[in-house]
């Protein structure tokens, strides 16, 4: 397949890029290659005549969405409606990566696919609206993923959750971290392989969560990285209460597939991947 991958050098593109370049031809194109949000810079995308589409690119700073939402929507929602336009048009299949953040979190059970999406923040808000303007194209996958952490860390955010601990303690900075928010913690290495199961066995179009299995708190995501790394820096358990943040989150935002182990794709536990990740990291010994 010629795939066109937008947002090719961030955390996900990378790993996008890594995985699927052994078996397709892929066309890799940077934000300053591409405007998302520019209608006339999309249509650039046709020019490489591709069967797939995939959609990284998002503005994903979930306080300054809360400040910006022009530009969140801009980027989130509108962006995605042009790559749908065009996907159409050419007859190709977009892929959009879309977020566990479209859920309010109130359940107790990981959200599977059919659940109800309820955003509580702007970026979720905008991701949702992403999702919908996807379905324009009747030939669409729309991803779900959370809590990303890749080699490359995300561009958006300046690094990943696991670096962000890793830092500060190296620094033996005291740190403290929320205990009642929880998620899935997903390696984009992971994810992307599932999306080139995904399309390689032409999965029936829709909606697919492609998180690592299991669930934690922000806290015990940090706990496991410095158990894992031998490492003992001093880290205290906190409320959201305590922060001063723009955004809601959701406090359960877990992620699970119903549809994927269906087909026979089970998605591994997140602290296997993350040992992974630390040692594709040079963090950790195999
Ligand atoms: N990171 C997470 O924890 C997380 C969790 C759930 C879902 N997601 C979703 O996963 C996707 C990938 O996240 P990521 O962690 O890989 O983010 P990332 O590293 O920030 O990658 C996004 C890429 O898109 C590019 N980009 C940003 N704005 C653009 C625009 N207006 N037009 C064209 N390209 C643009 C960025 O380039 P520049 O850096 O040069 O602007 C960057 O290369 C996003 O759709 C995000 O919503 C992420």
């Amino acid at each position: 397949m010629r795939i066109v991958i937008l947002g090719s050098t961030g955390q996900f593109g990378t790993d996008l890029m890594k995985t699927l370049r052994e078996d397709h031809e892929l066309i890799g194109l940077t934000h300053r290659d591409l405007e998302v949000s520019n209608y006339s810079s999309c249509l650039a995308i046709k020019e490489h005549h591709p069967d797939v589409i995939i959609n990284t690119a998002a503005f994903h700073k979930t306080d300054q969405c809360e400040e910006e939402p022009e530009k969140t929507f801009l980027v989130n929602a509108i962006g995605p409606k042009y790559v749908s336009s065009v996907s159409r048009e050419i007859e190709a299949t977009t892929i959009f990566i879309s977020t566990d953040y479209v859920f309010d979190g109130t359940g107790k059970e990981p959200y599977v696919e059919d659940d109800l999406p309820n955003p509580v923040n702007t970026y979720g808000i905008s991701k949702l609206a992403g999702e919908l303007y996807t379905k324009q194209n009747p030939k669409h996958y729309i991803i779900r993923v959370a809590s990303l952490f890749g080699v490359a860390g995300a561009s958006g955010k300046g690094g990943n959750f696991v670096e962000t601990m890793i830092t500060k303690a190296k620094k033996q900075e005291p740190i403290s971290v929320v205990d009642d928010q929880r998620m899935s913690p997903t390696y984009t290495a992971d994810a992307a392989k599932t999306i080139k199961s995904i399309i390689e066995s032409r999965l029936p179009f829709g909606t697919y969560h492609a998180a690592n299995g299991g669930f934690c708190t922000w806290f015990q995501f940090a706990k496991q990285i410095f158990s894992l790394l031998n490492m003992n820096p001093s880290l205290t358990p906190i409320k959201t209460s305590q922060l001063q943040v723009k955004a809601r989150r959701p406090k359960f935002s877990a992620l699970t597939s119903t549809k994927l182990s269906k087909y026979g794709m089970q998605a591994r536990e997140w602290t296997e991947a993350l040992s992974d990740y630390l040692v594709e990291k040079g963090h950790k010994q195999q």
